[in-house]
């Protein structure tokens, strides 16, 4: 199954939860994130590649284009929680036009900023995808995609 098959599919195996719980635990910028997720995909031939499956199962993978040391272009793709469709959203926007020093110095919590704050169960989602744009970076800088 195509990974867009696969987001699909997860999208609509999430739906209700998170509408369930969205009014609650979820700031407006989460949901808004996560019903219109900005740079969803996979960048074909990328300069950068990170993938990485997390402690919940979820895996997150990022890929960028670099151009004069700063982000072209930028796509995440996970087939985790509706938490983590926001964030991939969210950082990738943070990141595009930045240095690689300045995305490097990201931190999960300037993620959960951006995004109003997480309740706390779902902080982790953060980590996952903080920690996957590191590894693309560390790969990239290590001469690997
Ligand atoms: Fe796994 Fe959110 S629960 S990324």
């Amino acid at each position: 199954m195509s990974e867009e098959k696969d987001f699909e599919k997860m999208i609509e195996g999430i739906q209700n939860k998170i509408e369930l719980d969205e009014e609650t635990d979820f700031s407006k910028k989460v949901i808004n994130e996560y019903r219109n997720p900005s740079n969803f995909g996979v960048i074909e031939k990328a300069d950068a590649i990170g993938k990485i499956k997390g402690p919940c199962r979820d895996t997150m993978k990022i890929t960028l284009k670099i151009e004069n040391d700063r982000v072209a272009n930028v796509c995440f793709w996970t087939d985790g929680c509706g938490t983590s469709i926001a964030c991939g959203s969210m950082l990738t926007k943070m990141i595009k036009g930045k240095t690689i020093d300045e995305i490097s110095a990201i931190t999960s919590k300037e993620l959960n900023n951006a995004l109003d704050g997480l309740p706390e169960t779902h902080v982790h989602c953060t980590v996952l995808a903080v920690s996957t744009l590191h590894k693309a970076i560390e790969n990239y800088l290590s001469g690997a995609p």
